[in-house]
C-alpha cells in the first residue's frame, strides 16, 4: 500500500517519483479525445497539482464524468511538468472517484464575490482565497504561542463563563438555565439566586481580570481564546465572537507594555511574510496591491507614540471633515484613528494617556488624576488593533475608581485581594486576533477572516 502524500509536500520534492498517492478535490478538468487534465487541490497549500488521465485507463469512461468539486484518490507517477507555472505533474495510473459532486456545486470556476461566499461559508474554504486565509490563520496561531514561549510567558486558560464584566460596557451575553419564558422574579427582576451559578453569569468579554491573578503569581502570562461581545455594531471590524490574545506582565509599566505590543506585531508580520509566502502573495495580487508595502513599513520603523491630548490637537488642526467631531475628553472614533495612522503619520501609532472617563475602571490613574495609563495601538486600514493599559495596583485608588464606575466591591473581592497581598505594577493588553489577520492579508471585512462569523442576525452554519 502506498501512503498518501499531501500536495504541499509532494510539490517540494526534488526527484521524480515512481508511485505516489494523493487525495483531494477537483478544482477544474479539461477533456480532450485521448486524455483529461485534472487540477487537484487538497487544502495543504495554495497550489494544485495537475493530473493527466489517459484514455487507456480502464475506468476512463467514469473519469470523463468527474466534475468540479468531486473528491478523488489518485495513484500516479510524478514527472517534471512541461506546462508553465508548475514544476511537477502526475501521470495517473489509477484515478478513483471518491464522491461525485453534482453540477449544482456552487464553486464552479469563476470569481465569486465575498458577499456570495459568505452565504456559503461552509464551502468557501475550498476556494483559493479562503483556503489561504485559514492556512495563515492557523500559522499565525502557532506563531503567537511560539512567540510567547520563547519569551518565557505561561499560557493560561481563563474561563469563558464569568460573573464579571471586565470592560464594564454591559456587552455580556447571558448564560442561564432559567426558563426564559417563565423567569423566577424577585421584585420584578430575574432572581439569579435561583439560577445555575446562583448569580448572574455571562460569556467573557476579556480574560484580563483572571490573567492578572496569574501574572501576579507566575510572572508573565497570556491568554488566547474566544471572546464574546453583544455589541450591536454592524461594522466591518466587529464580530460577536472573536479571538483575543491577552498578555499580562508583572513588574511592567505602560512603556514596557507598549514595547511588547509593538515588538509582537512586527514579529508576527515578519513571521507570516517568511512562512506563508504563497498565500500572502495571493492577497498582494488580488486583494490589496499595497499589502507588501504596508507590512514592510510596519516592520521597518518604530511606531509613533502619541499622548491622547496631542492626538486630539492633530485631529483638530487637520482641517478634515469627520462624521463625528473631535472633542477633548471624548473617545476617538475609527475615522479619527485611521486618519492618524493612515494619513498623518503613515505608520502604526500608539495613543496613550486617555481621559479616565472614557476608559475602564482597572486602568492606572496618572499623577494628573485626569488621565489613565491606557494605550491603543492603531494600524492602517483598521484603526484599533490593540487595547491595553497599566493596571491600577493601589488598593485605595482602585476602590475609588470602582465606586465611581458603579461596581460593587463585594463582587470583585478577589480582584481587590490581588492589591492587598503583594501588589505590584503590572500591565497588559488585548490584541484582536481577527483584526491582526485583516492587517496581514489586507482583508477589508472581519467576516472574511473567521471561519463562521457571528454578527447581529447571522448565526447560520
Ligand atoms: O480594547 P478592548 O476592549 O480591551 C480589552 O478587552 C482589555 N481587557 C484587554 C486587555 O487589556 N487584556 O479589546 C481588545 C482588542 C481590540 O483592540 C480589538 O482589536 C479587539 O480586541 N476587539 C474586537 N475584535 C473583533 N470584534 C469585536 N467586537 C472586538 N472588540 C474588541
Ligand atoms: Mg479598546
Amino acid at each position: 500500500m502506498t501512503e498518501r502524500i499531501k500536495i504541499d509536500k509532494l510539490l517540494k520534492t526534488t526527484e521524480p517519483q515512481e508511485n505516489v498517492l494523493i487525495k483531494g478535490w477537483v478544482r477544474t478538468k479539461r477533456d480532450s479525445k485521448t486524455f483529461s487534465f485534472i487540477e487537484i487541490n487538497d487544502g495543504s497549500c495554495l497550489k494544485n497539482i495537475q493530473v493527466i488521465a489517459d484514455s487507456t485507463l480502464e475506468n476512463y469512461e467514469e473519469i470523463k464524468k468527474i466534475t468540479t468539486g468531486s473528491a478523488v484518490s489518485i495513484n500516479g507517477q510524478l514527472v517534471p511538468s512541461k506546462g508553465k507555472g508548475q514544476s511537477w505533474e502526475l501521470v495517473g495510473r489509477r484515478v478513483d472517484l471518491v464522491h461525485l459532486a453534482p453540477d449544482d456545486y456552487p464553486l464552479q470556476k469563476k470569481r465569486h464575490s465575498d458577499e456570495f461566499l459568505r452565504s456559503i461559508a461552509h464551502l468557501r474554504p475550498r476556494t483559493n482565497k479562503y483556503g489561504a486565509i485559514f492556512r495563515i490563520r492557523s500559522e499565525l496561531s502557532f506563531a503567537i504561542h511560539q512567540y510567547f514561549k520563547d519569551k518565557g510567558f505561561q499560557y493560561i486558560h481563563t474561563p469563558i463563563i464569568t460573573a464579571s464584566d471586565c470592560e464594564g460596557a454591559g456587552e455580556l451575553f447571558r448564560v442561564t438555565t432559567m426558563p426564559l419564558d417563565d423567569m423566577p422574579l424577585q421584585n420584578g427582576l430575574p432572581d439569579y439566586t435561583r439560577d445555575f451559578f446562583g448569580k448572574e453569569a455571562g460569556l467573557t468579554v476579556s480574560g484580563q481580570l483572571s490573567a492578572e491573578m496569574f501574572a501576579l503569581s507566575l510572572g508573565d502570562v497570556y491568554t488566547f481564546g474566544p471572546t464574546f461581545r453583544a455589541e450591536n455594531s454592524n461594522t466591518s471590524r466587529h464580530v460577536a465572537e472573536f479571538w483575543m490574545v491577552e498578555p499580562e506582565m508583572a513588574f511592567c509599566d505602560l512603556d514596557g507594555n507598549m514595547d511588547l505590543g509593538e515588538e509582537m506585531i512586527q514579529h508576527l508580520c515578519r513571521h507570516i511574510l517568511e512562512n506563508c509566502r504563497d498565500d500572502i502573495e495571493l492577497f498582494a495580487r488580488f486583494v490589496d496591491k499595497t499589502l507588501f508595502a504596508t507590512l514592510e513599513n510596519i516592520i521597518a520603523k518604530p511606531f509613533v507614540r502619541l499622548p491622547y491630548n496631542d492626538a486630539v490637537d492633530i485631529l483638530k488642526k487637520s482641517g478634515k471633515k469627520f462624521e463625528f467631531e473631535v472633542e477633548p475628553g471624548r473617545d476617538l472614533q475609527s475615522e479619527h484613528e485611521r486618519y492618524l495612522t493612515e494619513d498623518h503619520f503613515k505608520t502604526p501609532v500608539i495613543v496613550f494617556d486617555y481621559p479616565k472617563e472614557i476608559k475602564a475602571f482597572y486602568m492606572r490613574l496618572n499623577d494628573d488624576e485626569k488621565t489613565v495609563a491606557a494605550m491603543d495601538v492603531l494600524v492602517p486600514q483598521i484603526g484599533e488593533i490593540i487595547g491595553g493599559s497599566q493596571r491600577e495596583e493601589r488598593l485605595s485608588v482602585l476602590e475609588k475608581r470602582m465606586a465611581e464606575s458603579g461596581l460593587s466591591k463585594e463582587n470583585y473581592w478577589w480582584y481587590l485581594d490581588a492589591r492587598r497581598f503583594g501588589s505590584v505594577p503590572h500591565s497588559g493588553f488585548g490584541l484582536g486576533f481577527e483584526r491582526l489577520l485583516m492587517l496581514l492579508t489586507g482583508t477589508a471585512n472581519i467576516r472574511d477572516v473567521i471561519p463562521f462569523p457571528r454578527t447581529p442576525n447571522s448565526i447560520d452554519f
